[in-house]
């Protein structure tokens, strides 16, 4: 079908037997991915072979420059991360809360790396955390913009909901937010690489991405995009190459007080990191060679087969309308979720729980047979 990508297993080192339907945890790192590693760490077995020029400098650029043609920025907005929880940190130390502006708006259940951040500067600036959940009748994009006026100095919350995929509408919290100047930060981390995300259309303060599960790419790596408003801004470690003239590695020792070019100053120290970052950019490659809206149809598309499945067991799943393209969640009242996930551990069949409901999140491993494994396991757990 056009718009779909077929399943694409044999690039990835899966047993035939494992049915892994757990990107929202961890995906499984492409066999060119883990190529593009073993190549850089063979490099550090050598390192006269590295390039100050291009291993520190030109590789970084070029890295950046493919993850910004993603997501519709410039690559001089973009820097290299850790962690999300290091990005959040960066965005959360550039605000200041004023005595008029100083609530700080976030979701219940939020994913822990964007929530202390916050708990910390609330504490520091007498700042207030309001938190907010969704109720029956409305919908948490909607939930989120009621909550918006003057007193909010910041909205810190994801595209979609990581416990169960509940999608926020960005564009339009955007919209609120600009009107009210109130700074937005964005936790990418569970759509980034599996729905298309126009950074430049949404245009938030700072958004953030770990790269370890829809990006598709190694851990401990991640971006942070920063907006042209906090580009002059105050990065979380004060590194070296950093600062002006560091590409001259023969007089770091003349220290300089100003920053290098743009979003120099953000990128994490020992960005240069010889063995992930060649991972880092095959992932961006692969992304960009499958196109991310192809992606993100075939995941939708994909996800009504196993929808389909759940609900005729007699799952309750999100209605259509809130769900995330390529997130599953499930809920089951009166079963225990912990035994159900290790019985389908048993069966080799891999998903979590998260808050209550069954997280699943297939990927392009997967193929049909995958899904109605899972759905017959479940079936045959249940009755
Ligand atoms: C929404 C979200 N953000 C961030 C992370 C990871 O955070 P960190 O990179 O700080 O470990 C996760 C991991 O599950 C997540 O679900």
């Amino acid at each position: 079908m056009e718009n779909m990508i077929s399943c694409q297993r044999n690039l990835f080192n899966i047993p035939d037997e494992i049915v892994y339907l757990n990107t929202a945890y961890i995906s499984p790192l492409s066999l060119k991915v883990e190529k593009a590693i073993n190549k850089g760490c063979k490099l550090e077995t050598q390192p006269w072979k590295i390039d100050p020029e291009f291993h520190f400098f030109h590789q970084i650029k070029e890295t950046k420059i493919i993850f910004s043609n993603l997501f519709n920025i410039s690559y001089k907005n973009v820097s290299l991360i850790p962690s999300a929880s290091y990005g959040i940190s960066t965005a959360a130390n550039n605000i200041k809360l004023t005595k008029t502006k100083k609530k700080i708006l976030i979701l219940k259940d939020q994913f822990p790396s964007n929530v202390y951040p916050w708990m910390e500067l609330s504490k520091k600036q007498e700042g207030v955390l309001e938190i907010i959940d969704e109720l029956n009748e409305t919908t948490l994009t909607e939930e989120i913009i009621n909550k918006i006026s003057e007193e909010v100095a910041v909205v810190a919350i994801p595209n979609i909901r990581w416990t169960d995929g509940y999608i926020i509408d960005l564009k339009k919290v955007s919209n609120t937010c600009k009107k009210f100047d109130v700074n937005l930060i964005l936790d990418l981390t569970q759509s980034a690489g599996a729905m298309q995300i126009d950074l430049k259309e949404i245009n938030p303060d700072f958004a953030i991405i770990a790269n370890y599960k829809w990006m598709l790419g190694p851990y401990s790596t991640g971006f942070l995009y920063i907006s042209d408003k906090f580009i002059d801004g105050v990065p979380l470690e004060e590194t070296w190459i950093g600062r002006k003239n560091s590409q001259d590695f023969s007089k770091l020792t003349d220290y300089q007080s100003l920053y290098n070019s743009d979003s120099i100053r953000f990128d994490m120290g020992q960005r240069a990191n010889f063995s992930l970052l060649p991972g880092v950019k095959a992932a961006l490659e692969q992304l960009h060679d499958w196109s991310i809206k192809k992606i993100e149809n075939t995941l939708y598309q994909n996800n009504m087969i196993i929808c389909k499945g759940l609900s005729d067991l007699g799952f309750e799943i999100l209605a259509e309308k809130n769900r995330a393209p390529h997130f599953i969640s499930a809920r089951l009242p009166r079963y225990d979720g912990d035994s159900l996930i290790n019985n389908l551990k048993k069966n080799k069949i891999f998903i979590s729980e998260r808050s209550g409901y069954l997280r699943i999140t297939p990927h392009l491993w997967n193929n049909e047979e995958d899904f109605f494994k899972l759905i017959n396991c479940l079936k045959s757990l249940i009755y």
